[in-house]
Formats: C-alpha cells, sequence, structure tokens
C-alpha cells in the first residue's frame, strides 16, 4: 500500500486563497467530503442544503467556551450559548425524520476561580430549546489518562482533583431515533460468560427491588449492553466492542497512529483536541447503518470522516482552519483521495507509489 511521506506528499499554501469558494470540498474520497470555512456559512450553502433532510446522525465535538480566547472560534459567556444554540436549527435541518445529533463537550471553569462554569450547560439546554429535539440518552466519556486540570487548582492549590471527564449528548428530534444497541455490545465478563455455560445462578429478588427471573441470564445474547459511561477503567474499554470489524485498536495504537506520523514529519501542528476514534465508532455503530449519511461541523482532524469511510457510511465535515482541514487528507489512504481542490495538490515521491497503485489512482497537482 502506498504512504504519505514515503509514495506521496501534499503541497499547499499556509492559507488558501481568499476567495476560495466555501461550497467547494478540500478534499473527496469515496464516500466523503471536507470543507473549510465556518460551518454556520458552509451548511448555508446550496450546495450543503442540498443534503437536508438526508443526515442519519450529526456527530460532532464543538469548540467549548475557554475563559480565555486562545483558539479559533472559542467565544465566551452569553456570546458563546447563542452562537452554539443557533446551529441547533441549523442541524436539524440535515436530519432524517428518525435521524440523530450527538454532541461531545468537556467541562468549562470560571476564569481565575476554582469554580466550574455553566456556560456550557446553559447553552446545551437553549440548544434543545431552539431545535426542539428530545434528550434521549446523556453519556459520560472518562478519560482516565487525562492530565490533571485545571493545573492552578488541582496540582498547584490542591483544592480540586482532576477533571476527566466530558459530556455527551444524544439528541433527535423524535422519541424513537433510529437505534440498535445489539451493534455495540460488549465481550461478556468471565463471571458472565461461566454463568450462561453453567446456567446456575441465583434467582429470585434483589434489594434494589429488581426480581431476577429463573431463565434470565440463560440466554446467550452475544455480548453485554453497554452502559452509558463510556471509556472508564472499571468497565470493559470501547476497544473490546464485540461487534464486527473494530477499526478501534489499529488507529488508536500510539505509532500507528497515521495522522501525528504526518503532522510530526512536516512540522505542523497536530490537532490538539483529537477525540479517540473509538467514541466515533461507538455512536456511528449505535445510531447508523451502512450508505447513511454522517455530519460532522466541527471536525477538526476529521476522525468522524475517517470512522465513518471505514465504516462504510457517507459523510460530510467542515472545518474552520486550513490546516487542521487539509493535514485530516492524511488520515485516509492517498489511493482513497478522489478529488482536491486547486489550493491542495497531491505530488507522487517514487515510481514505486506508480507501479503498485492501478490505473485508476487518482493523482492531483493542480
Ligand atoms: C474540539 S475540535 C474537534 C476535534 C475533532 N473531533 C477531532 O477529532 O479532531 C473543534 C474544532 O472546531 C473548529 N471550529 C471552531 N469554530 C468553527 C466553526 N465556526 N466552523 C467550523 N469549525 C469550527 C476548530 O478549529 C476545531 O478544530
Amino acid at each position: 500500500m502506498a504512504n504519505w511521506g514515503k509514495h506521496y506528499d501534499i503541497e499547499t499554501p499556509e492559507k488558501p486563497r481568499p476567495r476560495r469558494r466555501l461550497s467547494k470540498p478540500v478534499y473527496r474520497t469515496a464516500l466523503g467530503s471536507v470543507y473549510c470555512g465556518e460551518s454556520e456559512k458552509v451548511l448555508r450553502t446550496n450546495r450543503l442544503k442540498e443534503l437536508h433532510g438526508q443526515a442519519q446522525l450529526v456527530f460532532t465535538s464543538p469548540p467549548f467556551p475557554l475563559n480565555t480566547k486562545k483558539r479559533y472560534g472559542n467565544k465566551q459567556g452569553d456570546k458563546y450559548i447563542r452562537w452554539f444554540a443557533g446551529f441547533a436549527p441549523l442541524l436539524k435541518e440535515f436530519l432524517t425524520p428518525d435521524g440523530s445529533i450527538v454532541i461531545e463537550i468537556g467541562n468549562a471553569w470560571e476564569r481565575g476561580r476554582p469554580v466550574m462554569s455553566t456556560t456550557v450547560l446553559k447553552a446545551f439546554l437553549r440548544f434543545l430549546e431552539r431545535g426542539g429535539l428530545n434528550l434521549c440518552q446523556e453519556f459520560i466519556w472518562y478519560n482516565s489518562a487525562r492530565l490533571p486540570s485545571p493545573v492552578e487548582w488541582v496540582n498547584k492549590e490542591r483544592i480540586r482533583v482532576k477533571d476527566a471527564f466530558t459530556r455527551i449528548w444524544w439528541m433527535s428530534p423524535t422519541d424513537r431515533p433510529k437505534a440498535d444497541n445489539r451493534r455495540v455490545l460488549r465481550e461478556y465478563s468471565d463471571s458472565m460468560k461461566k454463568l450462561i455455560e453453567t446456567g446456575k445462578y441465583n434467582a429470585g429478588p434483589r434489594p434494589a427491588q429488581h426480581h431476577i427471573g429463573a431463565e434470565s441470564f440463560k440466554t446467550n445474547n452475544n455480548g453485554a449492553i453497554p452502559p452509558n459511561v463510556l471509556g472508564s477503567d472499571e468497565l470493559p474499554s470501547l476497544n473490546e466492542l464485540v461487534t464486527p470489524s473494530s477499526i478501534i485498536k489499529a488507529a488508536n495504537t500510539g505509532s500507528r497512529d497515521g495522522y501525528r506520523d504526518f503532522c510530526r514529519g512536516r512540522d505542523v501542528t497536530i490537532h490538539p483536541a483529537r477525540m479517540p476514534p473509538s467514541l466515533a465508532e461507538f455512536f456511528l455503530k449505535f445510531l447508523t447503518d451502512e450508505g447513511d449519511l454522517v455530519i460532522d461541523p466541527f471536525a477538526g482532524s476529521n476522525t468522524t470522516g475517517a470512522v465513518a469511510e471505514e465504516l462504510g457510511r457517507h459523510w460530510v465535515s467542515v472545518e474552520a482552519r486550513w490546516d487542521y482541514a487539509t493535514h485530516s487528507i492524511s488520515r485516509f489512504d492517498p489511493e482513497a483521495i478522489t478529488e482536491t481542490c486547486a489550493d491542495l495538490s497531491i505530488v507522487q515521491l517514487d515510481q514505486a507509489a506508480a507501479s503498485s497503485s492501478s490505473a485508476a489512482l487518482p493523482l492531483f497537482t493542480s
């Protein structure tokens, strides 16, 4: 297989031409396209409006309200709430009648105070109202590897503990969006496997007023139904999903992170807030089928698009920053890229790539 760096590379200016059309994809694959620009504008172009009513899932991790204006697009306070909530009606237009919106967002803290900001929560409630959406379920993503933060209160003064989770809100205009937890089953625990094998357990009432039937645990359902707390140490990790073709292990394994290697090799900024592919995999499998369309309006390094491509879902991603949008191309096999815009060229580095590739290999040097 041809590689970035060895067989192919990209050429692109640091910034795109000022009058580049927002409705022109930065690059495309057989299943998806990345657009570069502010979502509030890109999603209103005629090109994108053609997708109204077609997305089975909007899956995204938006910028959160920082208490200092460090990064692109991080608004604060009421301005953030208005901006964020304004996306609800806009994104809803793209949904199929039984489609879902899933938003992952971290916690924010008040500037200079050991106090959490409630801006995200207010923004979320406003989002639900503006979109006329139901909260289907709330999930918690626990990241045990997260570095201690906020440093001031956790490491220096030692008056708070590590902030180590993000919230995930699953919303839909309908009470019954398409969903199937049989597609995200986890491997049974050893004790459960034994129980199924022997068929021996204590039936009857439990303290929490549950009644365990004599046959309840005898059926092998091919795996355990996952809880809405994902990624914790106590629970099996998402890497242990037992549904077919789990791409997660490869995608998450340090040295095989192609996107990171690509950015390092070129001395360009690695996206600082990449989500684990396992998170996208979980929700794409749970809420969509092959062939469905998934939209990520705050795509960053395009984790969502890459996972969607692996899982055979169509996808559309929008990212405001040119560097993030263009470097995300490295999440795909160079030979899977079917089109690039005039400001992004794929160049061939050696003959080996030419001979190893099929005649249909797309090569763009515009
Ligand atoms: C939390 S990151 C997403 C990370 C992504 N899930 C990943 O795995 O790489 C949010 C992204 O939204 C982008 N962004 C901020 N405002 C935007 C806007 N108005 N339209 C599109 N993208 C925006 C930021 O540049 C940033 O890359």
